[in-house]
């Protein structure tokens, strides 16, 4: 079995989760979230690389190196950038390997500016409002494509 590499990214202000606005995101805190990840990861045999910026031009960066020259797959919570942020939406299509959107709250059930993503459209699926549980959905997601998009190739 390959042991697929994704890079996780977490957007602006993720990590004061625990203590943020706790009614929306819940309580768990972004090391707990990359400790369930992680041992999704054993369980999936992937490998993960972990990064949280507050800087745009930071989570642009880490797309455009590790997401060009080391990943499978990218599983991003963009959080406020996923409604502002087209320099992100390129990154991620110029690193042109399937990515997931995942949301602690259920975007579409907040604020109306936060009901549009400039990441949805090159995003191969978004997962929304499930909580901690959108990532480790996410990431299942993400490597059921890609077992399937691997297993589709062999065929050919
Ligand atoms: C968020 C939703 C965004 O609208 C918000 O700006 C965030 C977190 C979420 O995970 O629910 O910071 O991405």
């Amino acid at each position: 079995m390959k042991k697929y590499k994704i890079l996780i990214i977490h957007g602006p202000n993720l990590l004061l989760l625990g203590t943020r606005e706790k009614q929306v995101y819940g309580t768990a805190t972004l090391p707990e979230i990359n400790k369930s990840l992680a041992k999704l990861a054993v369980e999936l045999n992937a490998e993960l690389k972990i990064v949280q910026s507050n800087n745009e031009g930071n989570l642009v960066d880490s797309i455009g190196t590790l997401g060009v020259n080391w990943a499978d797959g990218i599983l991003i919570n963009p959080a406020a950038y996923t409604h502002t942020s087209i320099a992100i939406r390129d990154a991620i299509a110029a690193a042109n390997i399937p990515a997931v959107e995942v949301h602690l709250s259920n975007i579409y059930a907040r604020d109306s500016f936060r009901h549009t993503s400039y990441i949805a459209p090159i995003a191969i699926g978004q997962i929304t409002g499930f909580g901690i549980e959108s990532y480790t959905l996410g990431l299942r997601a993400l490597i059921s494509r890609l077992s399937k998009s691997a297993k589709s190739r062999g065929k050919k």
